[in-house]
């Protein structure tokens, strides 16, 4: 382990500027509006792997559509994913879903409690179960997602090779007591606005791979198409024009992860 640690007023003079930045740059977005940790855990959700700028839309509807988690728990799924449908990775949209009936059944629909239980909540893991404690209940814990990341090695001059542990030691150390969810808000907007990854030169650790022409990419239209009506493997094929051995593939593993359902010979939208 390499010695990281800054100085005490290495850390002031840090947090300062970042402090400073946030009160001129801050950035108005919806979920900095509420402290409700069931909108703040649906932001997260939408965050991941997508774009603020588009998740501002999809989350407004959200929550005029489904404002409470027992709203959501108890909403079928087909309209849940055609809610979720164009932010992408939709698998999201079923792990957000089962999730809020998690947090219904087992956690009376305490949110808070819940999501310091994630390892028992789909789609959530250490980084987002810490986000939301951070931006519904400003709990004085540190996370570094890909933005903050960047910051610490860009303004502490770091290796990009850097372990997620000491990363953590850092975070932790430069976090003002307090005053969590507004440095988080104020890291992430620093990291967004100004020390971007195209001026930094850091890439993120994992990166989206292309979209067109992609699994991933027919693994959207197969939901659009049955999200209209149930379809064969045969009809299915007719519309995507895609390989018919590759299409089995993607749907066989559609499947196995229940993001389809499979009678006798129709797909469709699991119930
Ligand atoms: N990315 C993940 N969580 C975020 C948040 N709360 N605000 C802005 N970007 C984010």
């Amino acid at each position: 382990m390499t010695d990281i640690s800054p100085s005490e007023k290495d850390i002031r003079t840090f947090q300062q500027k970042i402090f400073q930045f946030y009160k001129e740059n801050k950035r108005d977005l919806p979920w900095r509006k509420t402290t409700d940790s069931y909108k703040i855990l649906v932001s997260e959700f939408m965050l991941q792997q997508t774009q603020v700028s588009r998740v501002i839309e999809y989350y407004t509807r959200w929550m005029n559509a489904w404002p409470t988690v027992k709203s959501l728990a108890i909403e079928s799924y087909k309209k849940v994913l055609n809610a979720w449908m164009g932010l992408g990775y939709n698998r999201r949209a079923m792990y957000l879903h089962n999730t809020t009936k998690v947090i219904v059944d087992e956690f009376h629909g305490d949110v808070l409690t819940a999501v310091k239980h994630y390892e028992k909540l789909p789609g959530i893991g250490l980084y987002t179960s810490k986000a939301i404690q951070i931006f519904a209940d400003n709990a004085d814990i540190a996370t570094v997602d890909t933005n903050i990341r960047r910051i610490f090695i860009s303004e502490f001059d770091l290796d990009e090779s850097i372990s997620d542990k000491d990363l953590f030691t850092l975070a932790k150390q430069c976090l003002p007591s307090g005053k969590s969810r507004d440095w988080h808000n104020a890291l992430m907007d620093y990291g967004a606005l100004h020390l971007t990854s195209r001026k930094t030169g850091i890439k993120p650790k994992t990166q989206q791979s292309n979209f067109q022409g992609s699994d991933r990419q027919i693994r959207g239209r197969i939901l659009r198409l049955l999200l209209k009506e149930d379809q064969s493997a045969y009809q299915l094929q007719k519309e995507l024009k895609v390989e018919s051995e590759r299409l089995s593939k993607i749907l066989n593993k559609m499947v196995d992860e229940k993001t389809v359902g499979k009678t006798n010979k129709n797909y469709h939208v699991p119930h």
